[in-house]
């Protein structure tokens, strides 16, 4: 049997992705970043949902281009059917849904976290299962087994914020625009990280940030007091302090789960999983303990419809389609 051609579609928060991959090969891969949120300072839901309604037709067109086919040729379509933006979710199933009558072909409901999980399978060197996935982004903190691609086990997750959140509050409190994630990254690699702030003692595999958030809003506060121009003195060191709490925090559960498991095939992923100083250090520790680690390519990291095509090959090849009564979920397991 040939590999499927399946089309991705992923529109579960601010960026509008299509993809086409023929089993594991990825054909074409295209996303379209909504800059209207950025005066916002945050996703505007209203605003999302009807930006992906202009954006969803001509990204789709794109990548069938890119990829050198036409619809008759696509076999599957899969498409986010959640966790995410209940607006921005429903209007890529409605048009996956209706694509997928028109052309005769099934269409596959991916959920978003399983989807950032198995993107790993894109890429030449993937791991085996079981592996352990540090899956970290803007909406989810959770270390997850992977012990086939339809049986995943949640072993810890943030009981308050998502990682990428407090990277980007703590961004805003610095005076950086959003998202603030990649600007903390790119001052922290010239900066030393010299201030303390707190971290969470939770029990277990999982993970609290609204602690340190608080933290880091109390110092900043004492210290602009003193002398108003501390920040703008201290940027570079205050963001590599921040970024080493963060990263610290993750890769200390991290190996925590692995001792735990016995398992050390280590992947990340997610938005955060770009960050080039988490990147850095888990390749010192993987030395130290003797672990594979598998790191996708930064537009797997961030949303994107190739991961969620890759999800719906799985399922296509297990025959499990969406009931044509579907309606996304917004939530559940969303951080
Ligand atoms: O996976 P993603 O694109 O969307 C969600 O599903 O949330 O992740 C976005 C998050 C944002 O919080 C952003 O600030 C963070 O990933 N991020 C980073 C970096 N690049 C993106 N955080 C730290 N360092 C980076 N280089
Ligand atoms: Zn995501």
């Amino acid at each position: 049997m040939s590999e499927p051609l399946i089309l991705g579609i992923e529109t579960s928060c601010d960026d509008t992705g299509a993809a086409v991959v023929r089993g594991n090969k990825l054909l074409a891969n295209v996303v379209n970043s909504q800059d209207v949120h950025v005066a916002w300072g945050g996703v505007v839901p209203e605003l999302a949902s009807r930006a992906h309604q202009q954006q969803i037709v001509p990204m789709v067109d794109l990548a069938l281009q890119k990829a050198g086919v036409s619809f008759a040729d696509i076999e599957g379509i899969a498409v986010t059917a959640g966790p995410g933006l209940m607006g921005s979710l429903l209007v890529g199933v409605q048009f996956a849904k209706g694509l997928s009558l028109s052309l005769g072909i099934p269409c596959m409901g991916v959920h978003h976290l399983e989807a950032h999980v198995l993107v790993h399978f894109l890429e030449e060197k993937h791991p085996p299962f079981p592996y352990l996935c540090l899956l970290v982004s803007g909406g989810h903190t959770q270390i997850v087994q992977v012990d086939a691609a339809d049986k995943l086990m949640v072993l810890g997750k943030t009981w308050d914020d998502a990682v990428g959140e407090a990277f980007d509050k703590s961004a805003k409190m610095l005076g950086l625009p959003y998202p603030g994630g990649p600007f903390i990254d790119k001052y922290a690699q010239e900066g030393k990280p010299v201030f303390r702030f707190s971290k969470a003692q939770i029990p277990g595999l999982d993970f609290s940030f609204s602690g340190f958030k608080t933290s880091v809003r109390y110092f900043l506060e004492e210290q602009i007091q003193k002398k108003p121009e501390f920040i703008s003195e201290n940027l570079q060191n205050l963001c590599a302090s921040v970024q080493q709490n963060l990263i610290e925090t993750l890769l200390q559960k991290l190996q925590m789960a692995s001792k735990q498991t016995g398992i050390r095939h280590i992947a990340l992923a997610g938005g955060v999983a770009a960050n080039q100083g988490l990147r850095h250090l888990i390749k010192e520790i993987a030395l130290k303990e003797n672990w594979h680690v598998y790191i996708p390519r930064l537009p797997f990291c961030t949303d994107n419809a190739a991961m969620i095509a890759m999800a719906g090959v799985f399922k296509f090849e297990k025959g499990i389609w969406l009931p044509d009564d579907f309606v996304p979920f917004p939530s559940g397991n969303n951080h």
